[in-house]
C-alpha cells in the first residue's frame, strides 16, 4: 500500500463501524432497560468463534447469568464496587478457560491427528493454552459484542475460586472475568475515556 492511499484510506472498515467498535465503545456500566435474548449474545458469538486461537483449541467458556437468584450468587463472589455493576447488567458473562478443551480437537482440528491424545496426560500444558487462548477470545468477545450492538463491561475484580467453586466444580472450568453486557445508556461510562498510549510509545522497530 503506499503512502498515499494509507493518507486517504487508513482503515478497511468504514467510519462508523470504527467508531461502534472502537472509537465510541465504552467499558461500560451504565445501562438501559433493553433487554438482551440469547439470540443476540449467539449473534456476537459466531463473530468472536472465528477468532484465531492455537490450534484452534477455543477453550473459552461462558456461563450466562441472568436470573436474580443466579446474579446473587456470583455477586457473593465480585469485589467491592463490580457487585453493584453485576446486580445493574442486564446480564452477566462469567468468562472461563476449559483446560479440557483437548476433547474438541479430533473435530476442531483434524490436521493433527492424535493430538487430542498427547495433549490428555500434559495437564500444565492444557492448563496453560486454556487460559491463554481464551483470554484471546475474551478480547474477541468483546468486540464482537459491539459489532451485535450491544456494550460490554468487563471485569476481573472477583474471586476466582470461590466463583469455580459455586458454578464450575463439576465442569473444571476456570473463570478468566465477568463481562456484563446490555445496551449502553448513553455513553455507558460515568467518566470521560481515559488516554491511551500512541504506536510510538508501545513499539520499537527493528
Ligand atoms: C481484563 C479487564 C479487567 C477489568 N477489571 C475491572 C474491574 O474489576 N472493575 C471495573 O470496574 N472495571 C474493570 N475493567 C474496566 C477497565 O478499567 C476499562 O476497560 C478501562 O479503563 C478502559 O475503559 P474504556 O473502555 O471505557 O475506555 C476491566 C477491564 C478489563 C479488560
Amino acid at each position: 500500500m503506499t503512502d498515499t492511499v494509507l493518507e486517504t484510506a487508513p482503515l478497511a472498515i468504514d467510519e462508523t463501524a470504527a467508531d461502534r467498535l472502537f472509537r465510541h465503545a465504552r467499558s461500560t456500566s451504565l445501562w438501559t432497560d433493553a433487554e438482551i435474548p440469547d439470540a443476540r449474545l449467539e449473534a456476537a458469538w459466531d463473530l468472536a468463534k472465528l477468532g484465531p486461537t492455537a490450534m484452534n483449541t477455543l477453550p473459552l467458556r461462558m456461563l450466562i447469568v441472568r436470573t436474580p437468584e443466579a446474579k446473587q450468587r456470583l455477586i457473593e463472589h465480585m469485589g467491592g464496587g463490580n457487585k453493584a455493576k453485576v446486580d445493574a447488567a442486564p446480564v452477566s458473562l462469567v468468562l472461563a478457560a476449559d483446560p479440557a478443551f483437548h476433547e474438541h480437537l479430533d473435530e476442531l482440528f483434524p490436521v493433527y491427528p492424535g493430538v487430542r491424545e498427547q495433549l490428555a496426560p500434559a495437564t500444565a500444558v492444557r492448563e496453560e493454552m486454556a487460559r491463554k487462548n481464551a483470554l484471546l477470545q475474551a478480547g474477541y468477545l468483546v468486540v464482537a459484542l459491539r459489532a451485535a450492538g450491544l456494550a460490554a463491561g468487563p471485569m476481573d475484580g472477583m474471586e476466582t475460586d470461590g466463583i469455580d467453586r459455586e458454578f464450575f466444580a463439576e465442569s473444571g472450568w476456570r473463570s478468566l472475568m465477568v463481562v456484563n453486557v446490555g445496551e449502553a445508556d448513553g455513553e455507558g461510562a460515568p467518566h470521560p475515556r481515559n488516554k491511551r498510549l500512541d504506536l510510538e510509545q508501545v513499539s520499537r522497530i527493528l
